[in-house]
Order: structure tokens, then C-alpha cells, then sequence
């Protein structure tokens, strides 16, 4: 009851122009209706997010793709009808009266329905959808609890929205379908394993060399503060010694690692756990002011491509070997 009245509240807020940080499946949003070009105009003000950026936009059915993209190829269907609620964004030609300012002056626009119910009843009682960037500041790791927008975002949102931590915790998959073959923009939430078991073989070359064409794709991106090494901990220790080192693991060491703080990601390596406790830990070890931090490699598969990309990227390399 209590959530219901506070996601009234939230919607009433979007509805007027205002701006909300709402929980999903993957990470938390800070959301405004998307064809309210000036309450868009804040999202990018409070993020500190540069305007050539576009955001996703959120939606609670199938419907509103349609009133959002020019046209719905049939293997799109196929996938949103498999896959959606969840971490997928499609990529398509955009409608004419979807603001500029949401797509950052592209002619694509990149929708999702996300699976959180509440994230669902917000876009339905707003009677919008919702354009909504990761609840960070711009380049900072995604929030993944409510406490995380808290910290970071104060009061610049006109309202929190608490669902409890993220299940997924790493951000959506995005696919662009602009060509004939699907391309794969960023590796997300949803497995790659997961889509070409429904429409086949996709295109993942921009990816992996790094340069994919959502402009937000920076190298460094998801960054904490403390430096990020991902490399064999043993041939690492010797070059930091005297540093305050801390450790992301992937799953529990054989023998115990002295010189400074763990995180486990997942204490017998499920892909699944890592990515749901990611961001929080690395925000943990970050919160420790130490030198560096040594992250160990992830296993390049299923979600394991995700996780790695955003340490990665975290670590300055956009790069996916
Ligand atoms: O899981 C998610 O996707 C989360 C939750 C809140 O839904 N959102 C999220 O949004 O990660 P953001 O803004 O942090 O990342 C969106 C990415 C950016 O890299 C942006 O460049 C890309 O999507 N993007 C948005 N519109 C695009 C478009 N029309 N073409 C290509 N890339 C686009
Ligand atoms: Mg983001």
C-alpha cells in the first residue's frame, strides 16, 4: 500500500514536469515524461550529462513502441514478445514527435520496457513514457539501490522512488536493428546466448573492438574514483607494494589474500550474483580511498560479457578481449 501511494506520488510528479528516480530490473532511472522536452532538459542538467547522449525511453506496453519508432520489423516483435519486461533495448527509426532532446538529435530512438512492477504501474499512472537515463552522475557507476541515488543525487530528483536493490544489476543489452543484420550495442542484462537462440546470429564487431555507435559508449565510463586493474593478482602484487590495494573477486579465492580488503562477487562464481552485486561492491572497495583496486578477469560468457565490459571500462578500457 504504502509503495502504491508513493508511486501515485511519483507519477503526479511526472505528470507536472518533474523528475523521478525509479527502480528497475537492472539499475535505478531518473525519469521524466519524454515528450516533455523541458523536464528532459533537467535530467541532463542534474546527471551533468552531456546533450549529444540520448536516453532510453521506458515503456509499460507493447503499444507504445508503435507510437514511438516509424516501424516495428518482424524480428523485433519476435524478440520484445520473448524477452519483454526485461533488459532489452531496441534501437529503431523514430517518430517524428519524439523530442529531439530525448535522442540527442538522432533520427533513432531506443526504447524499453522494463521489469519492475514498479517501474510498470509509474509509467502507467504517468499515462507516459518515460525517458530515463542510469540514476548517476555522468561516467560514475549506475546505482543499484536506492541509497546509491541518495548518496549521489541528494535532493536534485523531486522524488526516490525505493524498490530495493537491482536483481540483474548490470544495465539493459542494447540492439540496434538500422541494418539488416542486429547489432549489438551494448552487452547488458540480457545474453548474448540468450537473443540468437530467438533471431539468430547478431553483429558484434563494433563491440568488441570497442566502438560501438551509442554515443554514450565512452571508454571510460561506469568509473569509480580508485583506479580499476583487472590482471592476475600475483604478478600485480609485487609492482603496488606499499599501495592500499583492494580486491574484487569473482568468485572465493583458494587461499586467502592478505594486504587489504575483498569483495566477492559471488562466492562460487555464479554469473548471475556477480552482476547483481557488482556496482555495489565496486561502490564499496571506492568508499575505501584506497590506491587500487585488483579485479579479477570474468569468464566471457552470458553475463559474464556485461560484467566484464562495464570493469573494463571501469579499469579506462573500453576494449572486450
Ligand atoms: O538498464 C538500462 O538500460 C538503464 C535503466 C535505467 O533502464 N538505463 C541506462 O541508461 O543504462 P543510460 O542512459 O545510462 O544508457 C543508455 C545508453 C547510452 O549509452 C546511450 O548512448 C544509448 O543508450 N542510446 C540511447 N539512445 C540511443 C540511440 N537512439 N542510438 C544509439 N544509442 C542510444
Ligand atoms: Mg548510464
Amino acid at each position: 500500500m504504502k509503495n502504491e501511494e508513493s508511486v501515485r506520488r511519483a507519477a503526479e510528479i511526472i505528470k507536472r514536469g518533474g523528475i523521478v528516480a525509479f527502480p528497475t530490473e537492472t539499475v535505478y532511472g531518473l525519469g521524466a515524461d519524454a515528450f516533455n522536452p523541458l523536464a528532459v532538459a533537467r535530467v541532463f542538467e542534474v546527471k551533468r550529462r552531456p546533450h549529444f547522449d540520448p536516453l532510453i525511453v521506458h515503456v509499460s506496453r507493447y503499444a507504445d513502441l508503435e507510437k514511438l519508432a516509424v516501424e516495428v520489423p518482424s524480428i523485433v516483435k519476435r524478440l520484445v514478445e520473448r524477452f519483454w519486461p526485461g533488459p532489452l533495448t531496441v534501437v529503431l527509426q523514430k517518430r517524428e514527435k519524439v523530442p529531439d532532446i530525448v535522442t540527442a538529435g538522432l533520427s533513432t530512438v531506443a526504447v524499453r520496457m522494463p521489469n519492475h512492477p514498479m517501474a510498470l504501474s509509474l509509467i502507467e499512472m504517468a499515462e507516459c513514457p518515460i525517458a530515463a537515463p542510469s540514476a548517476n552522475p555522468f561516467g560514475y557507476l549506475s546505482p543499484t539501490t536506492a541509497e546509491h541515488v541518495r548518496e549521489q543525487l541528494g535532493d536534485e530528483a523531486d522524488l526516490i522512488l525505493d524498490g530495493g536493490p537491482c536483481r540483474v544489476g548490470v544495465e539493459s543489452t542494447i540492439l540496434s536493428f538500422l541494418e539488416e543484420t542486429p547489432e549489438l550495442l551494448r552487452p547488458g542484462g540480457l545474453t548474448l546466448e540468450e537473443i540468437e537462440s530467438v533471431i539468430g546470429e547478431i553483429d558484434i564487431q563494433k563491440v568488441k573492438k570497442g566502438r560501438p555507435d551509442a554515443p554514450g559508449m565512452l571508454q571510460k565510463h561506469y568509473a569509480p574514483h580508485t583506479p580499476i586493474v583487472i590482471d592476475r593478482w600475483e604478478q600485480k602484487l609485487g609492482a603496488f607494494r606499499g599501495k592500499k590495494i583492494g580486491f574484487l573477486a569473482f568468485r572465493k579465492p583458494e587461499r586467502e589474500m592478505e594486504g587489504g580488503p575483498m569483495e566477492i562477487l559471488s562466492e562460487d562464481g555464479n554469473l548471475k550474483e556477480a552482476a547483481a552485486n557488482l556496482f555495489a561492491a565496486i561502490r564499496r572497495l571506492d568508499a575505501l580511498k584506497l590506491d587500487v583496486i585488483l579485479a579479477e578477469s570474468i569468464p566471457q560468457v552470458g553475463l559474464g560479457r556485461a560484467i566484464m565490459d562495464r570493469l573494463q571500462r571501469a579499469s579506462g578500457k573500453g576494449e572486450i578481449k
